[in-house]
């Protein structure tokens, strides 16, 4: 059976990776978003792709539970319309997003693209997205057994001055939506956005979003005060890294996503590196794990770490979570090995766990 789930999906690739990039992406995301209306597709793919439950493999993040700790990455599904698709699939979480407050269409195509020698992607979607009303709207039915994140960010068209009321428009929108809220401050395709992670600029966006939680709190008894991450970028100097830190640290935020793609094109062979954008994928693999570590490090393992970036087998994210992740996340990883993926990373990471001794994965984070 399960040869025979891999040949098909090495034959939908061999079709979609002949589609321009952008275009596949649409098509499989739509085709995920209609599963639900089809009867007995969503319990098929539930059958071929989900991880079987197990006490080993679960994990308490921030008072949520996670069955195990493979997520799916923002940016495949920016506006929510295939939730249960990716819980059907698998995934131990999803996150949906980047949401902006206002619809946007993003940057001008071609913005995506694929680097087949090395297992990469190179993005400058520019945060296209249907805005924060639209997504509530696909999200209002969701139903899900596994946490839903959303990921907020800023209009192209708002200055960084006004960052901060952006991010609080769609916490105060679709708070009601997600189990988490992940800041992302780390996107290089929205002009400026990274400036947000470091100084005066990341301390006010900070606050202003930690006190608009606490105002949504007071407002409405039954919400509770949901988790809030910074995702932050993999090409932060140490300097600039210690920086975002001690803002984080002194902000009362929950936790780090680390990372988002990076602008370094070292160690390319295809072509496509000479387009503009973020890399994701392979090449960002041992910077996401190195970031992930020295956050580890910084933070003393007081700050639950989410790592992302390079993601394609069960060592990949056992690394990842040995560096100090309690969670992790995959994109690019997703696009070129399939949907068997997060169970074949599940199964991975327990005998590369009891190998080294741990009975459950939590015990293995920044060991
Ligand atoms: C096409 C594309 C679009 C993305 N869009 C977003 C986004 O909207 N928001 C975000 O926080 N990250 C976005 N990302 C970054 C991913 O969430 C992830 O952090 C990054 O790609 C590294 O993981 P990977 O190597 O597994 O892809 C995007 C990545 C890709 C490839």
């Amino acid at each position: 059976m399960k040869v025979g789930k891999d040949m098909i999906y090495e034959w939908a690739k061999s079709i979609l990776f002949r589609m321009d990039a952008e275009k596949a992406h649409h098509l499989v995301v739509n085709s995920l978003s209609k599963m639900k209306t089809v009867p007995g597709a969503l319990p098929l793919l539930r059958r071929l792709d989900e991880v079987p439950r197990a006490d080993d493999l679960s994990m308490q993040v921030c008072g949520l539970s996670f069955p195990h700790p493979i997520g799916l990455s923002a940016g495949l599904d920016k506006n929510g319309v295939a939730a249960e698709a990716w819980e059907a699939m698998g995934f131990g979480f999803i996150e949906v997003g980047t949401v902006t407050p206002k619809a946007q269409s993003g940057n001008d195509l071609p913005r995506l693209f694929r680097l087949p020698e090395d297992y990469a992607l190179i993005n400058r979607m520019g945060f296209n997205n249907v805005g924060a009303e639209a997504m509530k709207a696909n999200l209002e039915h969701t139903q899900l057994r596994v946490p839903l994140w959303i990921n907020i960010g800023k209009n192209k068209v708002t200055p960084n001055e006004r960052a901060h009321e952006d991010y609080v428009s769609n916490l105060q929108r679709l708070y009601a939506y997600g189990e988490a809220f992940v800041v992302n401050v780390s996107s290089p395709n929205t002009p400026g956005l990274r400036d947000l992670q470091t100084g005066n600029d990341m301390a006010r966006l900070l606050a202003a979003v930690r006190e608009a939680r606490e105002a949504i709190v007071r407002e409405h008894a039954g919400f509770g005060r949901k988790p809030l991450f910074v995702k932050i970028a993999p090409d932060l100097t140490d300097e600039q890294l210690a920086d975002t830190v001690s803002a984080i640290q002194s902000s009362s935020i929950d936790g780090i996503v680390a990372t988002n793609t990076t602008l370094s094109r070292a160690g390319l062979q295809h072509g496509n590196q000479r387009e503009a954008g973020g890399l994701s994928g392979k090449p960002l693999q041992q910077r996401s794990t190195q970031v992930i570590r020295e956050l580890y490090g910084a933070t003393g393992g007081g700050l639950p770490i989410i790592g992302s970036g390079g993601i394609f087998t069960a060592d990949d994210a056992y690394d990842k979570i040995r560096a100090g992740a309690s969670l992790v996340q995959i994109y690019t990883g997703f696009v070129y090995q399939g949907p068997g993926l997060v169970k074949q990373i599940a199964q991975g990471m327990r005998v590369r766990m009891k190998a080294d001794g741990f009975q459950r994965i939590s015990q293995a984070v920044g060991q």
